[in-house]
Protein backbone atom coordinates (compact mmCIF):
# COMPACT_ATOMS: atom_id res chain seq x y z
CA UNK A 1 0.00 0.00 0.00
CA UNK A 2 1.11 3.55 -0.84
CA UNK A 3 2.20 5.16 2.53
CA UNK A 4 0.63 8.73 2.32
CA UNK A 5 1.82 11.39 2.88
CA UNK A 6 4.99 10.94 -0.13
CA UNK A 7 6.45 12.93 -2.56
CA UNK A 8 6.10 11.91 -6.26
CA UNK A 9 7.93 12.40 -9.12
CA UNK A 10 6.49 12.01 -12.85
CA UNK A 11 9.72 11.58 -14.70
CA UNK A 12 8.20 11.78 -18.22
CA UNK A 13 7.48 15.20 -16.79
CA UNK A 14 10.98 15.94 -15.53
CA UNK A 15 12.60 14.48 -18.95
CA UNK A 16 10.12 16.99 -21.03
CA UNK A 17 11.00 19.84 -18.97
CA UNK A 18 14.82 18.85 -19.17
CA UNK A 19 14.63 18.78 -22.70
CA UNK A 20 12.45 22.19 -23.30
CA UNK A 21 15.25 24.11 -21.16
CA UNK A 22 18.51 22.39 -22.96
CA UNK A 23 16.76 23.21 -26.33
CA UNK A 24 16.16 27.02 -25.57
CA UNK A 25 19.67 27.52 -24.23
CA UNK A 26 21.25 25.47 -27.34
CA UNK A 27 19.28 27.97 -29.48
CA UNK A 28 21.99 30.84 -27.87
CA UNK A 29 24.71 28.32 -28.11
CA UNK A 30 25.10 28.83 -24.00
CA UNK A 31 26.13 26.36 -21.55
CA UNK A 32 23.24 25.03 -19.35
CA UNK A 33 24.80 25.05 -15.46
CA UNK A 34 21.65 23.26 -13.99
CA UNK A 35 21.48 24.73 -10.22
CA UNK A 36 20.94 21.35 -8.67
CA UNK A 37 19.62 23.56 -5.12
CA UNK A 38 15.72 22.46 -6.19
CA UNK A 39 16.35 18.52 -6.84
CA UNK A 40 19.50 17.69 -4.45
CA UNK A 41 19.26 14.45 -5.91
CA UNK A 42 22.11 13.06 -8.39
CA UNK A 43 19.71 10.98 -10.34
CA UNK A 44 17.41 14.18 -10.86
CA UNK A 45 20.65 16.15 -11.77
CA UNK A 46 22.12 12.97 -14.32
CA UNK A 47 18.63 13.63 -16.29
CA UNK A 48 18.65 17.51 -16.55
CA UNK A 49 22.87 17.04 -17.81
CA UNK A 50 21.76 14.46 -20.14
CA UNK A 51 24.60 14.20 -22.36
CA UNK A 52 26.14 17.93 -22.11
CA UNK A 53 29.01 18.78 -20.19
CA UNK A 54 29.05 17.81 -16.13
CA UNK A 55 28.84 21.21 -14.99
CA UNK A 56 26.22 22.70 -12.15
CA UNK A 57 25.61 25.31 -9.83
CA UNK A 58 24.76 24.74 -6.15
CA UNK A 59 23.67 26.64 -3.16
CA UNK A 60 25.07 24.38 -0.12
CA UNK A 61 28.86 23.12 0.37
CA UNK A 62 26.65 20.08 1.56
CA UNK A 63 25.50 20.00 -2.56
CA UNK A 64 29.37 20.64 -3.75
CA UNK A 65 30.79 17.35 -1.28
CA UNK A 66 27.85 15.40 -2.37
CA UNK A 67 28.15 16.01 -6.28
CA UNK A 68 32.06 16.15 -6.21
CA UNK A 69 31.75 12.31 -4.92
CA UNK A 70 29.12 11.73 -8.04
CA UNK A 71 32.17 12.90 -9.97
CA UNK A 72 30.84 16.35 -11.54
CA UNK A 73 33.50 18.69 -10.29
CA UNK A 74 32.98 21.66 -12.43
CA UNK A 75 30.91 23.54 -10.24
CA UNK A 76 29.47 27.61 -8.97
CA UNK A 77 28.54 28.05 -5.52
CA UNK A 78 26.38 30.55 -5.98
CA UNK A 79 25.71 32.22 -2.65
CA UNK A 80 27.75 35.18 -1.54
CA UNK A 81 30.62 33.80 0.65
CA UNK A 82 31.77 33.63 3.74
CA UNK A 83 35.36 33.47 5.28
CA UNK A 84 34.09 30.37 7.88
CA UNK A 85 33.56 28.14 4.10
CA UNK A 86 36.95 29.15 2.92
CA UNK A 87 38.57 25.99 4.53
CA UNK A 88 35.62 23.64 2.81
CA UNK A 89 36.17 25.31 -0.47
CA UNK A 90 39.94 24.69 -0.37
CA UNK A 91 39.31 20.85 0.92
CA UNK A 92 36.99 20.30 -2.18
CA UNK A 93 39.83 22.00 -4.33
CA UNK A 94 42.32 19.59 -3.29
CA UNK A 95 40.17 16.63 -4.08
CA UNK A 96 39.64 17.82 -7.29
CA UNK A 97 36.93 20.06 -7.80
CA UNK A 98 36.59 23.12 -9.68
CA UNK A 99 34.27 24.96 -7.51
CA UNK A 100 33.95 28.82 -8.26
CA UNK A 101 32.84 31.25 -6.03
CA UNK A 102 30.78 34.34 -5.73
CA UNK A 103 31.54 37.41 -3.64
CA UNK A 104 29.73 41.37 -4.34
CA UNK A 105 31.67 43.61 -1.76
CA UNK A 106 35.42 44.80 -0.95
CA UNK A 107 35.65 42.73 2.67
CA UNK A 108 34.44 39.54 1.03
CA UNK A 109 37.47 39.99 -1.47
CA UNK A 110 39.66 41.26 0.90
CA UNK A 111 39.05 38.82 2.99
CA UNK A 112 39.57 35.67 0.62
CA UNK A 113 42.40 37.54 -1.23
CA UNK A 114 44.15 36.96 2.94
CA UNK A 115 43.16 33.43 2.91
CA UNK A 116 44.42 32.44 -0.27
CA UNK A 117 47.75 34.77 0.14
CA UNK A 118 48.08 32.59 3.37
CA UNK A 119 47.77 29.42 1.84
CA UNK A 120 49.65 30.16 -1.09
CA UNK A 121 46.64 28.89 -3.43
CA UNK A 122 44.29 30.56 -5.46
CA UNK A 123 40.75 30.47 -5.86
CA UNK A 124 38.80 31.02 -9.00
CA UNK A 125 35.95 33.98 -8.54
CA UNK A 126 33.09 35.55 -9.86
CA UNK A 127 31.94 39.06 -9.19
CA UNK A 128 27.92 38.82 -8.34
CA UNK A 129 26.06 41.52 -10.36
CA UNK A 130 22.43 43.01 -9.26
CA UNK A 131 20.61 42.97 -12.69
CA UNK A 132 17.44 43.88 -11.29
CA UNK A 133 17.48 44.89 -7.87
CA UNK A 134 16.61 41.77 -6.53
CA UNK A 135 19.07 40.57 -3.98
CA UNK A 136 22.72 40.60 -3.52
CA UNK A 137 25.54 41.78 -6.24
CA UNK A 138 26.82 44.79 -7.30
CA UNK A 139 24.66 47.63 -9.78
CA UNK A 140 26.36 47.07 -13.55
CA UNK A 141 26.52 50.97 -12.75
CA UNK A 142 28.46 51.14 -9.88
CA UNK A 143 31.83 50.84 -11.94
CA UNK A 144 34.08 51.93 -8.58
CA UNK A 145 32.76 49.52 -6.49
CA UNK A 146 33.18 47.07 -9.00
CA UNK A 147 36.68 47.91 -9.54
CA UNK A 148 37.49 48.20 -5.86
CA UNK A 149 36.35 44.78 -5.81
CA UNK A 150 38.85 43.12 -8.60
CA UNK A 151 41.51 45.28 -7.09
CA UNK A 152 40.77 43.80 -3.28
CA UNK A 153 41.47 40.28 -4.74
CA UNK A 154 44.83 41.18 -5.67
CA UNK A 155 47.07 38.93 -7.71
CA UNK A 156 46.36 35.42 -5.39
CA UNK A 157 42.41 35.66 -6.75
CA UNK A 158 42.03 34.39 -10.09
CA UNK A 159 39.20 36.98 -11.05
CA UNK A 160 37.15 34.57 -13.48
CA UNK A 161 33.91 36.58 -14.34
CA UNK A 162 30.78 37.67 -13.30
CA UNK A 163 27.36 36.23 -12.35
CA UNK A 164 23.60 37.64 -11.84
CA UNK A 165 20.47 35.83 -10.86
CA UNK A 166 17.22 37.76 -12.18
CA UNK A 167 15.33 36.79 -9.01
CA UNK A 168 13.13 40.25 -9.91
CA UNK A 169 11.74 37.98 -12.78
CA UNK A 170 9.22 35.92 -10.20
CA UNK A 171 7.18 39.14 -10.23
CA UNK A 172 6.84 39.24 -14.02
CA UNK A 173 3.16 39.88 -14.77
CA UNK A 174 3.46 39.05 -18.64
CA UNK A 175 5.47 37.83 -21.51
CA UNK A 176 6.50 41.35 -22.04
CA UNK A 177 7.67 41.49 -18.64
CA UNK A 178 9.57 38.17 -19.04
CA UNK A 179 11.58 39.45 -21.99
CA UNK A 180 12.03 42.82 -20.18
CA UNK A 181 13.88 40.59 -16.63
CA UNK A 182 15.76 38.41 -19.02
CA UNK A 183 17.02 41.67 -21.13
CA UNK A 184 17.89 43.50 -17.88
CA UNK A 185 19.66 40.47 -16.71
CA UNK A 186 22.02 40.07 -20.09
CA UNK A 187 22.43 43.49 -20.18
CA UNK A 188 23.45 44.02 -16.68
CA UNK A 189 25.84 40.75 -16.95
CA UNK A 190 27.56 41.95 -20.15
CA UNK A 191 28.10 45.67 -19.05
CA UNK A 192 30.07 45.04 -15.51
CA UNK A 193 32.04 42.40 -17.93
CA UNK A 194 32.79 45.18 -20.41
CA UNK A 195 33.73 47.62 -17.64
CA UNK A 196 36.12 44.66 -15.95
CA UNK A 197 37.52 44.06 -19.15
CA UNK A 198 38.27 47.97 -20.18
CA UNK A 199 39.86 48.15 -16.75
CA UNK A 200 41.90 45.14 -17.58
CA UNK A 201 40.86 42.18 -16.65
CA UNK A 202 40.36 38.56 -18.54
CA UNK A 203 36.75 38.13 -17.93
CA UNK A 204 36.11 34.39 -19.46
CA UNK A 205 32.73 33.73 -17.47
CA UNK A 206 29.38 35.54 -18.35
CA UNK A 207 27.20 33.80 -16.06
CA UNK A 208 23.16 34.39 -16.18
CA UNK A 209 20.00 32.74 -15.19
CA UNK A 210 16.52 31.72 -14.27
CA UNK A 211 13.75 29.58 -15.11
CA UNK A 212 11.77 32.26 -16.33
CA UNK A 213 15.06 34.62 -18.27
CA UNK A 214 16.50 31.11 -19.29
CA UNK A 215 13.08 30.53 -21.10
CA UNK A 216 12.39 34.14 -22.88
CA UNK A 217 15.45 35.20 -23.76
CA UNK A 218 15.64 36.69 -27.00
CA UNK A 219 19.15 37.57 -27.02
CA UNK A 220 22.22 36.42 -24.99
CA UNK A 221 25.16 37.55 -27.09
CA UNK A 222 28.22 38.32 -24.58
CA UNK A 223 26.81 35.28 -21.91
CA UNK A 224 29.15 32.34 -21.34
CA UNK A 225 26.42 30.08 -19.70
CA UNK A 226 23.11 29.91 -18.22
CA UNK A 227 22.25 28.62 -14.85
CA UNK A 228 18.14 27.55 -13.93
CA UNK A 229 17.02 25.07 -11.15
CA UNK A 230 13.16 25.19 -10.86
CA UNK A 231 12.40 24.11 -14.19
CA UNK A 232 13.25 20.52 -13.44
CA UNK A 233 10.02 20.33 -12.17
CA UNK A 234 8.29 23.41 -12.29
CA UNK A 235 5.61 24.80 -9.76
CA UNK A 236 2.68 26.74 -8.93
CA UNK A 237 4.82 30.09 -9.02
CA UNK A 238 6.23 29.44 -12.24
CA UNK A 239 2.91 28.32 -13.95
CA UNK A 240 1.38 31.36 -12.17
CA UNK A 241 3.73 33.89 -14.10
CA UNK A 242 3.13 32.10 -17.65
CA UNK A 243 6.59 30.46 -17.74
CA UNK A 244 5.10 26.58 -17.63
CA UNK A 245 1.63 24.89 -17.91
CA UNK A 246 -0.04 23.11 -14.62
CA UNK A 247 0.05 20.04 -16.65
CA UNK A 248 4.05 20.32 -16.99
CA UNK A 249 4.97 20.00 -13.15
CA UNK A 250 6.50 17.28 -12.47
CA UNK A 251 6.67 17.00 -8.68
CA UNK A 252 3.30 16.68 -6.47
CA UNK A 253 2.53 15.85 -2.57
CA UNK A 254 0.64 12.36 -2.72
CA UNK A 255 -1.74 12.58 0.12
CA UNK A 256 -4.79 10.65 1.76
CA UNK A 257 -8.34 11.69 2.53
CA UNK A 258 -8.71 11.77 6.50
CA UNK A 259 -12.57 13.09 6.10
CA UNK A 260 -15.01 14.45 4.16
CA UNK A 261 -17.45 17.32 5.96
CA UNK A 262 -19.67 18.52 3.36
CA UNK A 263 -21.39 20.34 6.42
CA UNK A 264 -18.13 22.56 6.72
CA UNK A 265 -17.87 22.57 2.84
CA UNK A 266 -14.50 20.72 3.41
CA UNK A 267 -12.17 17.73 3.02
CA UNK A 268 -9.12 16.70 5.71
CA UNK A 269 -5.93 15.57 3.72
CA UNK A 270 -2.87 13.74 5.64
CA UNK A 271 -0.52 16.28 4.28
CA UNK A 272 -0.21 19.74 6.26
CA UNK A 273 2.34 22.22 6.02
CA UNK A 274 4.95 19.30 7.22
CA UNK A 275 4.88 17.82 3.79
CA UNK A 276 3.67 20.61 1.37
CA UNK A 277 6.14 23.65 2.96
CA UNK A 278 4.27 26.79 4.41
CA UNK A 279 5.10 28.41 1.10
CA UNK A 280 2.61 31.11 0.00
CA UNK A 281 4.75 31.89 -3.30
CA UNK A 282 1.34 32.65 -5.28
CA UNK A 283 -0.50 34.37 -2.14
CA UNK A 284 0.83 37.78 -4.35
CA UNK A 285 -0.52 36.40 -7.93
CA UNK A 286 -3.48 37.55 -9.50
CA UNK A 287 -4.45 33.38 -8.72
CA UNK A 288 -4.04 32.99 -5.01
CA UNK A 289 -3.35 28.67 -4.79
CA UNK A 290 -3.18 28.80 -1.33
CA UNK A 291 -1.00 25.68 0.16
CA UNK A 292 -1.50 23.59 -3.37
CA UNK A 293 -3.68 22.43 -5.99
CA UNK A 294 -6.02 19.93 -4.98
CA UNK A 295 -5.31 17.03 -8.42
CA UNK A 296 -6.08 13.21 -9.02
CA UNK A 297 -3.61 10.97 -8.43
CA UNK A 298 -2.47 11.03 -12.04
CA UNK A 299 -2.31 15.18 -12.08
CA UNK A 300 -5.65 15.91 -13.39
CA UNK A 301 -6.74 19.22 -11.36
CA UNK A 302 -9.94 19.23 -9.92
CA UNK A 303 -11.69 22.46 -10.79
CA UNK A 304 -11.01 25.64 -8.12
CA UNK A 305 -9.91 22.93 -5.17
CA UNK A 306 -7.21 24.11 -3.32
CA UNK A 307 -5.57 23.11 0.09
CA UNK A 308 -6.96 26.39 2.03
CA UNK A 309 -4.70 25.85 4.92
CA UNK A 310 -2.63 23.79 6.56
CA UNK A 311 -1.62 22.28 10.13
CA UNK A 312 1.71 20.47 10.52
CA UNK A 313 0.05 17.43 9.44
CA UNK A 314 -3.47 18.07 8.06
CA UNK A 315 -4.48 19.63 5.15
CA UNK A 316 -7.87 21.88 5.08
CA UNK A 317 -9.36 21.40 1.40
CA UNK A 318 -11.52 23.34 -0.03
CA UNK A 319 -13.30 25.34 -3.31
CA UNK A 320 -11.48 28.86 -4.32
CA UNK A 321 -13.58 31.70 -2.29
CA UNK A 322 -16.83 32.75 -4.81
CA UNK A 323 -16.32 29.18 -6.77
CA UNK A 324 -20.26 27.65 -7.88
CA UNK A 325 -18.04 23.76 -8.57
CA UNK A 326 -19.22 21.33 -6.54
CA UNK A 327 -16.86 19.33 -3.57
CA UNK A 328 -15.92 16.32 -5.48
CA UNK A 329 -16.87 12.79 -4.48
CA UNK A 330 -14.38 12.05 -2.27
CA UNK A 331 -13.65 9.37 0.24
CA UNK A 332 -11.73 8.25 3.37
CA UNK A 333 -8.81 6.90 1.98
CA UNK A 334 -9.03 7.96 -1.42
CA UNK A 335 -5.77 9.54 -2.95
CA UNK A 336 -5.15 12.94 -4.20
CA UNK A 337 -2.40 14.95 -5.98
CA UNK A 338 -1.59 18.43 -4.30
CA UNK A 339 0.96 20.12 -6.82
CA UNK A 340 3.45 22.84 -5.21
CA UNK A 341 3.51 26.51 -4.97
CA UNK A 342 7.23 26.37 -4.37
CA UNK A 343 9.30 22.84 -5.87
CA UNK A 344 12.26 23.54 -3.99
CA UNK A 345 10.51 24.09 -0.58
CA UNK A 346 7.72 21.36 -1.27
CA UNK A 347 10.94 18.99 -2.13
CA UNK A 348 12.79 19.87 1.23
CA UNK A 349 10.41 18.94 3.34
CA UNK A 350 11.24 14.78 1.91
CA UNK A 351 14.16 12.13 2.20
CA UNK A 352 13.14 11.47 -1.32
CA UNK A 353 11.12 11.36 -4.90
CA UNK A 354 8.99 8.33 -5.09
CA UNK A 355 8.92 7.56 -9.18
CA UNK A 356 5.12 7.65 -10.13
CA UNK A 357 4.01 5.48 -13.28
CA UNK A 358 1.50 7.40 -14.88
CA UNK A 359 0.35 4.50 -16.63
CA UNK A 360 -0.49 1.87 -13.72
CA UNK A 361 -0.59 4.71 -11.05
CA UNK A 362 1.78 3.44 -8.76
CA UNK A 363 5.40 3.72 -7.45
CA UNK A 364 7.75 2.60 -9.39
CA UNK A 365 11.45 3.43 -7.36
CA UNK A 366 12.66 5.51 -5.30
CA UNK A 367 15.36 8.52 -5.89
CA UNK A 368 17.14 9.90 -2.33
CA UNK A 369 17.96 13.23 -2.07
CA UNK A 370 20.23 15.16 0.20
CA UNK A 371 19.75 17.88 2.77
CA UNK A 372 22.16 19.90 5.00
CA UNK A 373 24.42 22.66 4.75
C1 LIG B 1 22.19 32.40 -7.97
C2 LIG B 1 21.08 31.62 -8.59
N1 LIG B 1 21.23 31.17 -9.85
C3 LIG B 1 20.26 30.45 -10.46
C4 LIG B 1 19.07 30.16 -9.83
C5 LIG B 1 18.04 29.35 -10.55
O1 LIG B 1 16.84 30.02 -10.68
P1 LIG B 1 15.49 29.21 -11.06
O2 LIG B 1 15.19 28.33 -9.89
O3 LIG B 1 14.50 30.26 -11.34
O4 LIG B 1 15.81 28.39 -12.25
C6 LIG B 1 18.88 30.61 -8.51
C7 LIG B 1 17.62 30.35 -7.81
O5 LIG B 1 17.33 30.83 -6.77
C8 LIG B 1 19.91 31.35 -7.88
O6 LIG B 1 19.78 31.80 -6.62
Amino acid sequence: MIQTPTLILDTEKLRANAARMQTATDRHRVLLRPHVKTSKSIDVARVLLGDGPAAITVSTLREAEFFLSHGIRDQIYAVGITPNKLDRIFALRDQGADLKIILDNVEAAKAVASACAARGASLPVLIEIDSDGHRGGVRPDQVVELTAIAVSLGRHVELKGVLTHAGGSYAARSEADLRRYARLERDGAVAAANHLRDAGYRIDMVSVGSTPTALFTEDLSGVTEVRAGVYGFFDLVMAGIGVCDTSEIAIGVLASVIAVQPDKGQILIDAGWMALSRDRGTASHPVDQGYGLVCTPDGQPYPDLLVLSANQEHGVVGLRPGSGAPLPPLHVGDLVRILPNHACATAAQHAGYDLWDAASGTIQGHWPRIQGW
